[in-house]
Formats: C-alpha cells, sequence, structure tokens
C-alpha cells in the first residue's frame, strides 16, 4: 500500500476549516461528529473569528496551526474554497477533502480543474470537492456531517452519492451493520474509487467493500484495483445507470450494439464484482458475506417445515444458481431418521408442519456435520407447535453452532407479528434470517459465486507477439487519404499480419485481371467493388456470389462496373476484388473498440445478418485469460451451435479463442484502430479452423493516438 492514502483514513490530525459555533452549519457538525466518535489525534478548528468551539481552541488560519496536517475538511462556500486549498497545499497538507458544493456539479468545472491542479502540483490529494466527509473505524475518525453513532465494523463504503452515503451512515446503524470505513467521493477531481480500494483491499479490518458508482472516469485503472481487491475480499457495487443511454458512440455497427451498461455489467463479472440493483440487496449481501464463512462445498440442502416454501426456494437456488445437494441415497441415510415417515428427503428436506425446535435441531445439526454439504438454507412457516420464543432460541444457537464449525447458514421464516418481532431481534443479533426466502438465498448466491471466482480466477493472461508497423503503415496511409475507415483489402492485409485467416482474395483491376483470379482461387469466387467512395457495395450493386465459371465473372465484372458508375457516377472504382467463395458453417461475430472509460472491449457473439436482431452477444475487457474468452463464448445462446446440434460435428472452439487472442492483441498494439468488426467469422468443425469473410475496421479520431 503507498504509505500516503493511509493518511487519509489514519490521519495524526484533522484541520476544519470553516469551523463554526453555529450548530445548524456543516463546519459546527463535523466538528462534534468528530469529538464524539473520539477520534484521538488532534483536532484544528480554523475560522478567522478565532475563539472556542466545543472547547477546542480556534485557529485563525491554516498557516497558524503549529504542525503539518494530515487531513483538512473544508467547509467554506465555494468562491473561497480555492484560496482555502492554496494556503493548505502551501502548507503541506497531505489530503483536503473539499465539502462544498458548487463545483462541476452545477457546470463550475473550470474552478474545480483550477483547484486540482494548484493541489496535484503542490502534492496535496483533494477529496470531492461535493461530499460528506470520511470516516474511518482505525482511527475512530467520523469527519463527515453525518447522522453520527456510526458502528464501527467491517464494512467498507465508498460512495459517488452524497445524500445516499448519508442515507446509508442511518441504514446501516438500523441494520446492525458495522462498518469500517465510509468515503464519500463527489466529483472525484483527484482520488478516486480505485485509489481508495488501494488501502481497503490491504485493511485488515475491512471484510467487505461496498461502492454505490454513477460513473467511472478511469476504467483500466479501476479494473486493475477492483480485481486486486476481489482476490481478497468480496466487493459488491451498486452502479446506477442501467437504462442510461449511449454514453459509449456506437462507432461501429457493433457499437450499436452495446449500451454502456451492458459493458460495465459484464466488467464486472469478469472482476468478480457482485452487482446489486437495490440498496436492500446491496446492504443483506455485505452483511452476510462480512460474517459468513466460505462454503465448504459446492452444494446446499434446505431443510424446512413447509413443502411450498421449500419450492420457493428450490427455485431461488436455480435464480441464483446455488447447486443442490442432490444424491438422494445419502440424503435419506443422513435425514431419513430425523425426518417423519411422511416428510420428505429429498431436497428440499420437509421436516414438516409438526417440527419443533428438537427436529430442526436435529436435521440441522445432521447438515452441519455432513462434509458433502456446503450450506444450510432452514425455512420455517408459522406453526402453533414451534412458537417465535422457541425459535428464536434454536436459530441463535443453531447459527452460532454453524459458525464455530465454519459452515454457512441463512434463515427464511414467515408468520405473524411474533415471528417478525424475532426476525428484527435476531437480525440486529447478525444471525442471517430473512422474511423472504429469495432474500435469503440471494446471499447464499453471492457468496457461492464469490468462492468460485476466486477457485477460478485467472493470474496470467495471454499474449500474442506480431509486427504492428506494417498495421500502423495502413492506417497511417488511409488518415493521410483522409480516410476514418480501411478499405476491405487492407483490412484482410491486417488480419494477415496478425495470422487471422481470411478467404483466399485478389483486387482484379481489369477484366481479364478478374478472369485470371478468379480461375487461380478456384471456383466459385465471390466479387465485391473497391471503391472508397462506395461504403454499402450491396446497395450500389457491387457484389456478386457464387459465380461458377470463366463466364459468369465475366458476366458479373461488367454488372459491377455498370451498377456502381449509375449508383455515383463521380466515385472512384479501384477495381473488384475476387474472393473465394466459403462454404457456410455457424456464423460468429467478433469484434473490438475501444470504451472511452474502459478502453478496449472485446465482443463475440452469434453472425450473420440476425446480429441487431438476435443481440446474442457478449463483453469482456482486456487483459484476457483463454478460460475468460471460453467463458464470455458460454455466456451467449450461440454457444450450443459450436457444440454441434443435431448430430453435428463439434465446431473449432479454439480457432475462435485463438482469434480473439489476436484482435485483443491488435488492439492493445495499435491504439490507432477504434473499431473491428468480423462479421462473420465463419467457425468450421474441429481442427478446420474459422475464416474472417468480412472485417470492417475503423480509425480512432483522437489525433493523438496518431502520434
Ligand atoms: N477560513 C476559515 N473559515 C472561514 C473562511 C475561511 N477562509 N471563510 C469563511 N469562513 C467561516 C465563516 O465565517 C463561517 O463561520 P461562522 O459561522 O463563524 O461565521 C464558516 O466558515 C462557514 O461559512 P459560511 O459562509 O457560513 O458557509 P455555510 O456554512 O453556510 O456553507 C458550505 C458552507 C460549504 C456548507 C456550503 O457552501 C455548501 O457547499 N453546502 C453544500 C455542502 C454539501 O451538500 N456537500 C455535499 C454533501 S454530499
Amino acid at each position: 500500500m503507498s504509505s500516503s492514502i493511509r493518511y487519509l483514513f489514519e490521519p495524526r490530525n484533522v484541520a476544519i476549516i470553516g469551523a463554526s459555533k453555529d450548530p445548524k452549519k456543516i463546519g459546527y457538525k463535523i466538528l462534534s461528529n468528530l469529538i464524539a466518535s473520539g477520534y484521538r489525534g488532534a483536532i484544528y478548528p480554523i475560522n478567522p473569528a478565532g475563539g472556542e468551539i466545543l472547547g477546542r481552541q480556534v485557529y485563525p488560519s491554516i498557516q497558524a496551526v503549529p504542525e503539518r496536517v494530515d487531513v483538512v475538511c473544508t467547509t467554506i462556500p465555494a468562491a473561497h474554497v480555492f484560496d482555502a486549498v492554496k494556503a493548505c497545499a502551501d502548507c503541506g497538507v497531505r489530503y483536503n477533502l473539499i465539502i462544498s458544493s458548487g463545483f462541476s456539479e452545477v457546470g463550475n468545472t473550470e474552478e474545480e480543474h483550477r483547484i486540482a491542479a494548484y493541489a496535484q502540483n503542490a502534492g496535496m490529494r483533494i477529496v470531492g470537492p461535493n461530499i460528506f466527509g470520511v470516516y474511518s473505524a482505525e482511527a475512530s475518525m467520523d469527519a463527515t456531517f453525518g447522522p453520527g453513532n456510526i458502528l464501527p465494523g467491517s464494512v467498507a463504503i465508498v460512495t459517488q452519492s452524497g445524500a445516499l452515503g448519508l442515507a446509508m451512515i442511518g441504514k446501516t446503524h438500523v441494520e446492525n451493520i458495522g462498518l469500517s470505513a465510509i468515503v464519500s467521493v463527489g466529483n472525484k477531481c483527484d482520488v478516486d474509487e480505485a485509489d481508495l480500494l488501494e488501502y481497503l483491499t490491504e485493511q485488515r479490518r475491512t471484510r467487505v467493500i461496498l461502492m454505490y458508482i454513477e460513473g467511472i472516469k478511469n476504467g483500466p485503472r479501476f479494473i486493475e484495483a477492483v480485481k486486486k481487491a476481489t482476490r481478497v475480499k468480496p466487493v459488491v457495487v451498486i452502479k446506477s445507470g442501467r437504462s442510461e443511454r449511449g454514453a459509449v458512440a456506437a462507432a461501429s455497427h457493433t457499437g450499436s450494439l452495446a449500451g454502456s451498461d451492458e459493458i460495465v455489467d459484464a466488467i464486472f463479472r469478469q472482476c468478480g464484482v457482485m452487482r446489486a440493483d437495490s440498496i436492500r440487496d446491496a446492504f443483506n449481501w455485505c452483511k452476510y458475506l462480512a460474517h459468513s464463512p466460505p462454503p465448504t462445498s459446492d452444494q446446499a440442502v434446505i431443510i424446512t417445515n413447509g413443502g411450498g416454501i421449500g419450492v420457493m426456494a428450490t427455485d431461488a437456488c436455480e435464480r441464483y444458481h446455488v447447486e443442490l445437494y442432490d444424491d438422494g441415497k445419502t440424503l435419506k441415510k443422513l435425514f431419513g431418521p430425523v425426518t417423519p415417515s411422511f416428510g420428505s428427503t429429498k431436497n428440499p428436506i420437509d421436516i414438516t408442519g409438526g417440527a419443533a425446535g428438537a427436529e430442526y435441531d436435529a436435521a440441522l445439526t445432521v447438515a452441519l456435520k455432513h462434509k458433502g454439504i456446503g450450506a444450510s438454507i432452514a425455512l420455517y412457516c408459522e406453526t402453533a407447535t414451534f412458537l417465535a420464543a422457541d425459535l428464536e432460541r434454536v436459530l441463535e444457537n443453531t447459527y452460532r453452532n454453524y459458525q464455530e464449525k465454519k459452515k454457512p447458514i441463512l434463515f427464511a421464516i414467515v408468520g405473524g407479528e411474533e415471528i417478525e418481532h424475532a426476525l428484527v431481534r435476531l437480525s440486529r443479533k447478525n444471525v442471517p434470517v430473512f422474511g423472504d426466502v429469495y432474500e435469503a438465498v440471494s446471499c447464499l448466491g453471492v457468496l457461492y459465486r464469490y468462492h468460485r471466482y476466486l477457485k477460478n480466477r485467472d493470474e496470467v493472461y495471454e499474449t500474442f507477439a506480431f509486427d504492428g508497423a506494417p498495421i500502423e503503415e495502413i492506417c497511417r496511409n488511409a488518415r493521410a487519404q483522409g480516410r476514418s475507415f480501411l478499405l476491405a483489402h487492407e483490412a484482410q492485409q491486417i488480419m494477415a499480419h496478425v495470422g487471422i485467416p481470411v478467404p483466399r482474395s485478389t483486387v482484379a483491376r481489369s477484366l481479364s485481371e478478374a478472369v485470371q483470379a478468379a480461375e487461380s482461387i478456384g471456383f466459385p469466387v465471390v466479387m465485391k467493388v473497391v471503391s472508397r467512395d462506395i461504403i454499402h457495395k450491396s446497395d450500389a450493386g457491387g457484389v456478386a456470389l457464387n459465380l461458377e465459371s470463366r463466364d459468369e465473372v465475366i458476366d458479373a465484372y461488367q454488372a459491377i462496373m455498370q451498377n456502381c458508375r449509375a449508383y455515383n457516377p463521380n466515385a472512384v472504382i479501384e477495381g473488384v476484388e475476387v474472393a473465394e467463395m466459403l462454404l457456410k458453417d455457424v456464423e460468429t461475430i467478433i469484434g473490438a473498440r475501444r470504451d472511452p472509460a474502459f478502453g478496449p472491449i472485446i465482443m463475440f457473439g452469434l453472425g450473420g445478418i440476425y446480429v441487431e436482431v438476435m443481440k446474442d452477444v457478449a463483453f469482456r475487457a482486456l487483459p484476457l485469460s483463454r478460460r475468460e474468452i471460453t467463458e464470455m463464448i458460454k455466456e451467449t445462446r450461440t454457444y450450443p451451435l459450436l457444440l454441434g446440434v443435431r448430430g453435428e460435428a463439434q465446431k473449432d472452439l479454439e480457432a475462435v479463442i485463438t482469434s480473439i487472442v489476436k484482435l485483443g492483441a491488435l488492439m492493445s498494439r495499435c491504439t490507432m484502430i477504434s473499431d473491428i468488426e468480423i462479421n462473420p467469422l465463419m467457425v468450421y468443425e474441429q481442427g478446420l479452423g474459422a475464416k474472417a469473410v468480412d472485417v470492417r475496421i475503423l480509425l480512432s479520431q483522437d489525433e493523438r493516438s496518431l502520434s
């Protein structure tokens, strides 16, 4: 961990610029929270009026403070912030938390940049502006203007939304969720999630990290930081803007397939981040993940006193990818002795409506002791045979037993008022009990998901070495001609440089050359016009397929020339591309594009003309391992086609993976390229490879990438 970020969470002293005697002001509230939270370092209230606030001596300026300050909270109107920042930076302040609003969030971007630039020059870090502050359990420091009384614990919250973050402070208190830290990042003019993850990943006290994110500025840095974090602890993210339209410019055909949210979603999954849609899910998950041991095997058991709720839990298990233990013989042997004859030993184990404390205890103890059962889900529907008071005691004891033996368990209980009260009391004691089976199972689902991620995570990414210089040359030439796209034969040359097979082809500049080319390639062939002035070749009548003979080639050549001249009389026609006519097989699409936030993104999906209609595509960010590429392919509905349908032979999956690896390497090496789309990538039977039939390459509009 860079020692610098530690100063933010474990400062030796804190100053408040704008500390006020007025209890209604933020500058008062932060000071009073800081004192009330038991912060042990020195506190320096700063206000030109001097005097005392809450028994603390007030300093007239930051210059008057007798030592170097680690953290300053700036709580004065925006118009005065720059001067205060300047004074702090000049005094060697390490972190400045700018609470004040009135910057880029209201269009005052210039002032925010001015502040950030000055601070950066002087080596002072800025959190915010437009934030509510920082709480750190490590330093018993509540430097926020929140409601106070934060419970120290093991969940760290990083939030971009101030108001939501403040509300979360209160909510965590009600839900008895202890916090290790809460940081509001606001406009993120300097410190962002990646900086904070660096500290929270290594800090022992933090067991789970919860982030509320609206936008990510530096995607590759975020990906790197979050991957490091999920390697050691779960990260739950609420990312709003699922329906947000087009943060990513749809530069190409491919581009229009993905709203930015799909990309964010794919990247979160790729990094092992658990994305929650609601605060309720996020809190449930964090609380559970913070306290639960890892599952001891891949399969769980459901124990219930009611059939219906058992079926619901089974459905929930499927939704949240919780596998159920299903070795019937073993289940019968294990649970037969603790289940009435009219119950069921098939998972869900139904110990029936007559079950009371002893029966639950017996069944759950069996599950606890058996190694093949990785976790237990205990369900209870209110009955007259098992009263709420007993239930509470049994659930609490069972939970403690499971914790002691390090096996996960969750409870879902449904009933009247007494049950609701029991639920609240148990929950306050951190017993994982829910009033809804789906909520309970979703927690177990994320626990399994996280541990599966840890088991399968890769450290080694695919690389592919090639000479990028000739490719850059092709791109530069195209740019010199004022084009932001490559012609088909240029794209094919690039494919040849990275070794992605393309159909054999030649550009013929006359009829005789076309005939010669067709004869040397072998019939059937296809012909396409080559002209930078004609992009939609089919529309112009510039394409002829399945030409079987010399005569057909002659006719087609003449027809193409005539059609294209009629379509655009001013078009400069460079010739006609004559290419091998490919046999049809599984048509896939592979593509890549440079996302403004996340850098190169790779795509795989169903190819051909139905791409737009079916939208069966999956995305990943670079770098990628072979396993991750395989998983991306498996995510699509196209995947079974590659396995072979109805007696078809299996297709060459390896060839697809290798093509994707090469595409990734091309995007990483050649920054001039902004988008590539290969559609279709025709995939043949295993061993016969894949061919890039149509390749479109767009060049970056960003002049910097040309240097
Ligand atoms: N150094 C030290 N103290 C200064 C100062 C300076 N350069 N300039 C002003 N002050 C003092 C003021 O005199 C005042 O003290 P007083 O009460 O003793 O008079 C105190 O600092 C606060 O200044 P004031 O002008 O009263 O501002 P305020 O408290 O009404 O508002 C903010 C200040 C920062 C709270 C307000 O501008 C703001 O941005 N509010 C929104 C905050 C927010 O929502 N943030 C995001 C949360 S998620």
